[in-house]
Order: structure tokens, then sequence, then C-alpha cells
């Protein structure tokens, strides 16, 4: 029959720490049961959410709202994050035990949550439990300001989304160190740069960190054994806001980054045991995730398919990955 003539293979379900839901407050970009439609239409089964949501997730009172909205709605487990804002550094902990991890923010994006004051930062990075991972979107030379920061803290920390080679050679060094320093990279730094952004368009092709030169995007693969996570940044905005004047920066990315990925592997850049390791095996170590019993993801070895212009789930109606063969 048909099932013979495929070529199933059984994958654990995957795991996307950077995930914005938009759920409160801009649930016309995405909300949790279209975020989470579109995590398990991608083979994803658990996300971690970030708190820059409308209103931010930073206290007792906007965690336990956010996570009403998700309980009722969710189709894939969850984990929240907590935001580090310029005052909450002496309360934000108390909800420690309920969230994935600490989220701050060190460069301008997307967020209302961006820390200037390296002061505010050293408190975050104190009061966090040190067991639980801090996550930092720090581009750039932030990216070695933090790792010294929380290394002269004796704490673990997590780079989000690492796009640059002055980035992922900074880490590099600071592994070999020995230094408590964990990151991720994003599929659009891996499959796309510069050189896409005349075919995605100027407007639709804003994200941070940028699209970045062939040669960081080269660099990022010669690195791939300093790469400890991949995750999407699924950041869903409406195709409108993306064609308008003043685009703001995300792309979506769960129903995209596992074909992406299983394409790598088709082409011998990265191995079956890479795409475990990163994108489910150390997601769990870093972040203290549960072990999903009874979950898992069938993969038809053979399949070809060219992304559409938009996939089926998420809100956000449009991918910069339209056209490519995997
Ligand atoms: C993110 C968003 O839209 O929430 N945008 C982005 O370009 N990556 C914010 C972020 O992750 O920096
Ligand atoms: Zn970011
Ligand atoms: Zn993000
Ligand atoms: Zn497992």
């Amino acid at each position: 029959d048909c099932m013979t003539s495929r070529n199933i293979i059984k994958l654990p379900g995957f795991i996307d720490v950077h995930v914005h839901v938009r759920e409160p407050g801009a649930t016309y970009k995405e909300d949790f049961a279209s975020c989470t439609a579109a995590a398990l239409a991608g083979g994803i089964t658990m996300i971690c959410a970030m708190p820059n949501t409308n209103p931010p997730v930073i206290d007792r009172a906007s965690y336990d709202y956010a996570s009403a909205l998700a309980r009722v709605s969710a189709r894939c487990d969850y984990a929240p994050f907590m935001g580090a804002s310029s005052s909450n550094f002496d309360t934000v902990s108390e909800v420690a035990p309920q969230a994935a991890a600490l989220k701050m923010y060190l460069n301008q994006t997307f967020s209302t949550l961006t820390l200037d004051d390296m002061t505010i930062w050293q408190k975050h990075l104190q009061n966090w439990p040190k067991k639980m991972p801090v996550c930092a979107h720090a581009e750039r030379e932030k990216t070695g300001a933090v790792i010294l920061m929380a290394s002269l803290l004796d704490r673990p920390i997590h780079i989000c989304h690492v796009a640059r080679k002055e980035e992922i050679l900074i880490i590099k060094s600071a592994k070999e160190r020995g230094l408590k320093v964990t990151c991720e990279v994003c599929p659009h730094h891996l499959f796309l740069s510069t050189s896409d952004i005349d075919d995605i368009g100027q407007g639709r092709a804003e994200v941070r960190p940028v699209l970045c030169s062939p040669e960081d995007q080269a660099e990022l693969w010669k690195n791939i054994d300093i790469i400890d996570v991949f995750a999407t940044d699924h950041a869903p905005h409406s195709v409108q806001e993306k064609n308008s004047e003043k685009p703001p920066p995300g792309f979506p990315g769960l129903e995209t980054i596992l074909p992406l990925l299983l394409n790598a592997v088709h082409e011998g850049r990265l191995t079956l045991e890479d795409l475990i390791n990163k994108f489910h095996r150390n997601p769990r170590k870093i972040f203290n995730l549960p072990e999903q019993p009874n979950t898992y993801v069938e993969v038809d070895k053979d399949y070809e398919w060219t992304i559409p212009q938009a996939m089926e789930f998420s809100k956000s109606k449009w991918t910069p990955f339209a056209g490519m063969q995997v």
C-alpha cells in the first residue's frame, strides 16, 4: 500500500524557545489559537512565549492575565517568558518558578522593554535565579557586554537570534573559556541574507537583527557546532503592516523552520542528530522543560514542497521563504 512506499521517519516533538504569540494586545497579528496551530503544523509541540505583548508580561498580574488566555486556547504546550523592565528587578523573580526564563531587550526592536542602563541589566542578572536562564536580545558589542556581566556574576546567559560573524565569534571565544553561555540561531539568518532583500521586498525584509551579509551567513554555518539551539523568532505582523510605509520588524517562521532544516539535512549541511540536539534536546536542557510523553513528529523524507506565498495557520499571511524548494 501507499504507506510502505513512503520513507517515513519518526522524530521527537520540536521545541521553539522564541515565539511571539501577540496575545494579549495584538490578536489581529496572531493569538494563542492561531500561533499554536501554526506550531503544530510545523512539527513544533512546545513553545516559549515572548513577553513583549500589550500589556507586557512583567509581573504577577500580567503573567496571570496572559496565562489565563493561553490556558483556554493553546493547542500545544507552552511556557511563558517574563520580561525585564527598568523597574521590576526586585519583583519579577517572584514569578520565576512559573516561567521559562527572563528576557532582556538590550537593543531597539519591536518592544517597549528596551534596557539602556547597564546597572539595570546587572540587577536583573543578580536577582533572577541562577539555575534558570536569562535570555538577551544583545546585538554586536552588546553580545560581549552581556556575556561579560553574566560571567562576572557566575550565572548562565542565553543569547537570542545570533546573526553576525562578530556575535558568533565572541560566543565561540566565551565557550572556549568555559563561560556559561548558550545561543540560538533563526532560520532567516541561516537561509537568507542581504542578497535576498530585493526578492523579499525592502519593507517586508525588515527584521531584528537585520538580514546580514552572505559572509555573516557563511560564518553561522561554519560555526554550527557553537550553536546550541534553533529557534524561529516567529514574529508575525499583518501583511498590510509589512507592506506599509513603516513596516514593523519581524518574520513568521513556525510553519517553515522544520522543512528548511530537513532540507539542510538532505543537502548534508546538517545531520539528523544536529537537528534533534538543537531543536529538541538542548532547548529542553537549557530551559529545564519537561519531556512530552507520546509526542512525536512523522516526516516523509521524500516529500518535495515549494514554500507558498503564505502559510496556512499563522495570521501573518506572508512568508520571507516563499518560493524556496524544500
Ligand atoms: C520581534 C517582534 O516583532 O516582536 N521582531 C523582530 O524583528 N525580531 C522582536 C524581537 O525579537 O526582537
Ligand atoms: Zn529580539
Ligand atoms: Zn523575538
Ligand atoms: Zn526527548
